[in-house]
């Protein structure tokens, strides 16, 4: 795949507290140039979504972060940052791995119902447009044990195929840049219609819990603000942020 310039610099270390801690100490010091990589064979203090932490054993698995400066988005479109950052992964993984590849509300990747990678994206706004955006990216390759997370798995328990780190980055980072040239180019149908034919658990039938409580409803849509539309089993819908639900896996 032609690649124009994600990657195209890339910074690389043995170990770093967390790539998206170094893309941002980066994006202060000394802004770098746009599709910047900056990829660690380890880190010590991995983050994840809703302040968890992000294990990851060193040299199996890539942890990396890459840095946007996606000025053309307004705000109120950030959410599709989202879509395509998960979708280049699932681009991605589909060609590799036999089973179906699922993005889990808002950006998890699912083979089946297990996780095979977590994506944590920060950003600064400039008044109504986006300024920068970090986007870490942690994919489980070559693990091949998860004690103590019965949810997770990698690509080389997926195929069988221990995979070379690089020749995956190299590769991923051509699927982030037809998604994000794709966003560059206005094409936000077509992003989300690929995002809702992926969506984990779309039109079906299934358990949330939502403010607490147990509720059984499917997923219509994810709305353009990011908001998963649910409908409840009396037709009536619930629209829902991250911090109001949660699925049962
Ligand atoms: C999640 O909770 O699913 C998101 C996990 C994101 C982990 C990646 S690993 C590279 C980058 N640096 C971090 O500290 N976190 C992200």
């Amino acid at each position: 795949m032609t690649r124009l310039f994600v990657g195209q610099n890339r910074y690389n270390l043995d170990h770093v507290d967390s790539t998206n801690s170094w893309a941002s100490r980066l994006l202060l010091e000394n802004p770098p140039a746009d599709g910047t990589v900056l990829w660690s064979r380890s880190q010590s203090q991995g983050r994840g979504q809703r302040g968890n932490q992000w294990h990851s054993n060193p040299l199996q698995n890539l942890t990396f972060s890459v840095i946007f400066y996606p000025r053309f988005l307004a705000v109120s479109r950030q959410f599709a940052l989202s879509q395509v950052v998960s979708l280049a992964i699932h681009d991605f993984l589909q060609h590799k791995v036999a089973e179906p590849i699922w993005i889990k509300w808002p950006n998890d990747i699912l083979v089946d119902r297990r996780k095979i990678a977590g994506i944590l994206l920060e950003n600064s706004l400039k008044g109504n447009f986006l300024e920068s955006l970090i986007a870490g990216i942690g994919l489980n390759v070559n693990q091949a044990e998860f004690l103590g997370l019965p949810h997770a798995t990698s690509m080389k328990l997926e195929s069988g195929v221990n995979f070379q780190l690089e020749e995956v980055l190299n590769d991923l980072c051509g699927h982030l840049e037809k998604r994000y040239l794709q966003l560059r180019a206005g094409d936000y149908a077509g992003i989300a219609d690929a995002y809702h034919n992926v969506l984990f658990q779309k039109d079906q039938w299934s358990n949330y819990r939502v403010h607490g409580d147990v509720l059984h409803a499917r997923i219509r849509e994810v709305e353009n603000s990011g908001r998963l539309l649910l409908e409840r089993n009396n037709g009536g819908l619930v629209s829902c942020d991250l911090k109001e639900v949660e699925f049962f896996l």
